[in-house]
């Protein structure tokens, strides 16, 4: 039973025991918050890319919040524009018979940043999650709208992560996020990630980049092109890792969606609005997808948003419907609610007017250089692997054979911990360590991050 809260406890050790009480966190065992050495960290203030715990501790965020903060932590415009809807409209939504300014401001913002890709229009949600549940429903009422009633099914790729719901779990390619909520969505198909670090077919980028597409082409094939509504995946899988495809791997996989009717979707939640230092990943790989999920980046994190952009292919498809069978029964309360959508317009707008993606493309080479020492540096480092600002450092147990690491061992939260305590906020994903760093981090903050980083893992390495 919960025992009545301690009055006399000062602020900061009530918060700690209240988390332990009453808080479930994602991702995290219950337990594991009453557990000395596991309790997460309380981040109570951010200022730049900067934020401080509630013991006072100053951290470099190296991981953006999640992934998503990308204009650090005090955007004044950002933060002015949800102040000014806050007083103007804090609240409406967006069904059938109503809308109101600001999704309609930032539906046309987001075709217009995405003309060249091919984008005629947006559907608005919350979140990563549902921009890929979004995805996968329209891409299966896009095939039944053309009378394609048996495509239903989808492929995606090992080491993927598209979410938590349903949809977006099943065709999630790591089973820790699957086992426990199984059984899932039937008609789901996995191929391997093209990952060079970890494959069984060869050490050629190109080669490799060729066989993955092709066994896509195959299990296309093998189950029916006439069954088969998409094919999902990240332009660069994130929390499998940071797993970076090769260069030809995208443009045959379009290549194959494209001959056999499938659809693509790019779960653009991590790459899109600049992390890789392209506006959209798919412009990384010089491809058009036909749905994107959009999501963290949108708003800078500061206010839950998704968005499933729609290509023109898509949607000429829906809007030529005269039965009425294209209407879409799908949205959330707060789909584009006025909040985010104002901090996703000023958003947005910065990163256009600054040039954001062009400055990570600057700026990213030599942060990608300098941490992939880290192979040489330290002996249990296998492979250090990313593009812009996402970087992995998978460690190993015996670096000549590639052995993994234990799944018990406590290596990188050693390392992630030596980090923290002199000053630098990292990411622990199975034996990866991952990086994200807002994608306004000065060179001196970059400097930083590298060094912190390099010291932690001396130190764990001398230890
Ligand atoms: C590629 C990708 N898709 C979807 C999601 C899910 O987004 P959310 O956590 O906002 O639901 C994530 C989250 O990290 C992601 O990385």
């Amino acid at each position: 039973m919960n025992r009545p809260a301690d009055p006399a406890a000062d602020p900061v050790t009530a918060l700690k025991r209240d988390n332990a009480q009453f808080l479930w966190h994602p991702m995290a065992h219950p337990k594991a918050m009453k557990t000395e050495g596991q309790r997460p960290d309380i981040i109570a203030r951010g200022e730049g890319c900067w934020v401080w715990d509630i013991d006072g501790h100053k951290l470099l965020d190296g991981v953006a919040g999640l992934w998503s903060s990308n204009l650090g932590h005090s955007c004044r415009p950002v933060r002015d524009a949800i102040m000014a809807q806050l007083d103007e409209l804090p609240f409406f939504n967006t069904f059938r018979g109503t809308t109101h300014p600001r999704a309609i401001e930032l539906s046309r913002a987001i075709v217009e940043l995405m003309r060249d890709d091919g984008v005629a229009a947006v559907m608005f949600s919350n979140g990563g999650s549902d921009a890929v549940e979004g995805a996968l429903k329209l891409a299966r009422q896009f095939h039944k709208l053309r009378g394609d009633n048996d495509r239903h099914k989808f492929i995606a790729m090992r080491q993927g992560y598209h979410g938590v719901h349903f949809g977006g779990m099943s065709v999630n390619g790591n089973s820790n996020f699957r086992r426990p909520y199984e059984p899932l969505l039937p008609g789901v198909f996995h191929i391997d990630s093209p990952w060079l670090y970890r494959n069984a077919y060869t050490d050629d980028e190109t080669k490799l980049g060729e066989i993955v597409a092709a066994q896509l082409e195959r299990e296309i094939v093998f189950q029916g092109p006439d069954t088969v509504a998409a094919f999902i995946a990240e332009p660069i899988q994130g929390a499998g890792g940071v797993i970076v495809p090769p260069p030809n791997f995208w443009p045959r996989v379009r290549e194959v969606c494209s001959r056999h009717g499938v659809l693509l979707i790019a779960d653009e939640v991590v790459t899109g609005f600049g992390r890789g230092g392209a506006m959209f990943g798919t412009r990384l790989w010089g491809v058009q997808a036909d749905l994107w999920c959009l999501a963290k980046g949108i708003s800078s994190g500061y206010v839950p948003l998704g968005a499933t952009a729609i290509s023109h292919n898509v949607a000429d498809v829906f809007e030529a419907d005269t039965s009425g069978a294209a209407s879409v029964a799908h949205g959330y309360t707060y789909s584009a609610h006025p909040v985010a959508a104002a901090a996703a317009i000023a958003t947005l707008k910065i990163l256009v007017a600054d040039d954001i993606p062009g400055l990570v493309a600057r700026r990213s080479p030599a942060f990608q250089q300098r941490l992939r020492g880290l192979e040489q540096r330290v002996p249990f480092v296998g492979n250090v692997r990313g593009k812009g600002y996402m970087l992995g450092v998978e460690m190993v147990a015996d670096r000549a054979r590639k052995t993994p690491l234990p799944k018990t061992s406590d290596i990188p939260a050693r390392v992630a911990r030596a980090a923290y305590r002199r000053g630098l906020m990292v990411r622990v994903s199975g034996p990866n360590l991952i990086l994200s760093p807002p994608l306004v981090i000065s060179e001196a903050e970059l400097d930083f991050l590298c060094s912190t980083l390099e010291a932690a893992f001396d130190e764990v390495a001398a230890a």
